[in-house]
């Protein structure tokens, strides 16, 4: 299987933890995109899904589904969306899509994450991928620096506003022995929006997928 098969075969895996919900949050990615062409087939009974970005807004959409505002919906059953990394603590990284903002807000105000990927995301220890941080423009400099301080290789993401209207530093070489505390310390760093450790709100559960199978946990 292709891993975008993979990501579909995953996503349609995942279509059982929505069903028979009217209101649930949506996240971003290529995995996610699978995700909401699934939720067509059946969104007669959805009343409306809570996005994570443009783009997944775009998608939801074209396919049918009306996109609510999280201040009108108040807490939310499940939340389904990909990630980067993912650790036996179901602890991730999240953010290669720049997103992760918006999907930390969601991942928090809803009762159960389901996180989907495919097999090749999944690691003993976080830190392979370069970890993603949102920063207000001008302290970028800044923030990079203290990023240096705490052993990592920022690199700033060209190109790339945020939703937000922010700025992405991609810090490498990082091996993120303490998810928690290395969350809690960049988050305090003065300019950070959010750091795309996902530790303080892990995922609930994890469907990822391997060959044929796909393994829950
Ligand atoms: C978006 O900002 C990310 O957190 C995505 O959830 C993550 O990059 C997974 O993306 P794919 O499903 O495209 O692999």
């Amino acid at each position: 299987m292709t891993q975008d098969e993979l990501k579909q075969k995953v996503a349609q895996a995942a279509l059982d933890y929505v069903k028979g919900l009217s209101i649930i949050g949506i996240g971003t990615g290529s995995t996610v995109y699978h995700f909401i062409n699934g939720l067509a087939d059946f969104k007669a009974d959805i009343e409306g899904a809570v996005s994570s970005s443009e783009a997944s807004s775009a998608q939801l959409k074209k396919v049918g589904i009306p996109v609510l505002d999280l201040n009108a919906v108040g807490t939310l059953d499940v939340y389904v969306d990909g990630a980067d990394e993912i650790n036996p603590n179901k602890q991730l990284i999240k953010g290669g899509g720049g997103a992760l903002t918006r999907e930390k807000i969601i991942a928090g105000a809803s009762k159960k994450f389901v996180c989907i990927a495919d097999g090749s995301k999944r690691v003993d220890i976080l830190g392979a991928f370069p970890l993603p941080v949102e920063v207000i423009p001008m302290a970028r400099s800044y923030v990079a620096r203290e990023l240096v301080k705490l052993g990592g290789q920022p690199v700033w993401r060209e190109n790339c506003v945020t939703d937000n209207g922010c700025h992405i530093l991609d810090v490498h070489n990082l091996s993120i022995m303490e998810p928690l505390t290395l969350e809690k310390t960049i988050n305090n760093i003065a300019g950070v929006v959010t750091v795309g450790i996902f530790a303080m709100r892990p995922a609930d559960v994890v469907l990822v997928s391997q060959g044929e199978e796909v393994i829950t946990f």
